[in-house]
């Protein structure tokens, strides 16, 4: 049995015994309504999301977790014990999955002071994505059951990927570009001949980006010159190319970002392009679609 000296005072229960998800969220609720008791153990770490165990009993396990904004957890279930948690501090918005395909069965916002009972199948996803820290206690029953992590879902990913990139807007991007920087387009084919192109661009197609743009890489082009280039990616809306630019990091091109938005916002934007959104007819195809245009271009100011 631990219970951590700040908690001392309250009256745990100590026996083994299951407590039901009902049973559990009155005490979150008291807990998470007490907070002169455990307020001096929470951080909030921007680095990583902060928790610790403050009670083990042989009935329960308590947990205190502190989210800064944008720290979440991936899909996971609790090991088939009963639970509970209350928002303390904070919103928490959590994705709720049903069935072996884990199906999202919906979304709900848990504001300060709401809890909520975990039955022993429950699947879900936290997140804090408000703008100020958020606190929340949890409690199982019985304790020491391991939780099981799902695959990650795709907003998972592009979570993670986001939060290493410095993301560009489409000025922010051509600015970055006249001083240096290497645009990558990313758009397959198709999808260049129906937008359009950008002058300024190196099209290099997802499957074969990391082989062209990895220093070490005997397939690289010639424009590549080392890590410490800065590449932008750009997809047709931004969100690809910032898969595509966390992988590029995971190379070691630490200054590997994307465009928010993607061509669509470029073009949207005024920015350069040829055919497309933005396109004006003139002699010479360069894009290899049915559309042409000159080249090199003239900038569509
Ligand atoms: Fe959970």
């Amino acid at each position: 049995m631990h219970v951590h000296p700040a908690l001392r005072g309250v009256s745990w229960p100590a026996h083994a015994q299951a407590l039901d998800a009902g049973d559990l969220t009155h005490l979150t609720s008291l807990l998470a309504a007490t907070p002169d008791l455990w307020r001096g153990l929470v951080h909030h770490d921007p680095e990583r999301r902060w928790y610790e165990q403050v009670v083990l009993t042989e009935a329960i396990e308590v947990w205190l977790i502190g989210w800064t904004p944008g720290q979440f957890t991936p899909p996971h279930d609790h090991g088939g014990a009963q639970g509970s948690f209350a928002v303390a501090a904070g919103e928490l918005v959590e994705d709720v999955y049903h069935g072996p395909d884990l199906v999202n069965a919906g979304r709900f916002v848990h504001a300060a002071g709401s809890a909520v009972g975990l039955g022993a199948g429950h699947v879900h996803r936290v997140a804090n994505e408000g703008r100020v820290n958020a606190t929340s206690v949890h409690a199982y029953s019985p304790p020491g059951m391991r939780m099981r992590h799902h695959a990650a879902t795709v907003t998972d990913l592009l979570e993670r990927a986001r939060r290493r990139l410095r993301r560009l807007r489409p000025a922010e991007a051509a600015r970055q570009i006249e001083e240096g920087a290497l645009l990558v387009d990313i758009r397959p084919a198709a999808q260049r001949e129906r937008e359009g192109a950008i002058p300024e661009a190196i099209v290099l197609e997802r499957n074969v980006l990391e082989w062209r743009l990895d220093p070490s890489s005997p397939w690289r082009i010639p424009e590549v010159l080392g890590h410490s280039q800065e590449m932008i990616v750009i997809c047709s809306e931004g969100y690809t190319s910032s898969l595509a630019a966390a992988a590029l990091q995971d190379l070691g091109l630490r200054r590997a970002t994307d465009v928010i938005g993607g061509y669509q916002a470029w073009a949207r934007a005024g920015l350069p392009v040829i055919g497309g959104l933005a396109y004006v007819p003139a002699s010479r195809s360069t894009t290899g679609a049915s559309s042409s245009g000159s080249w090199p271009p003239a900038r569509v100011q």
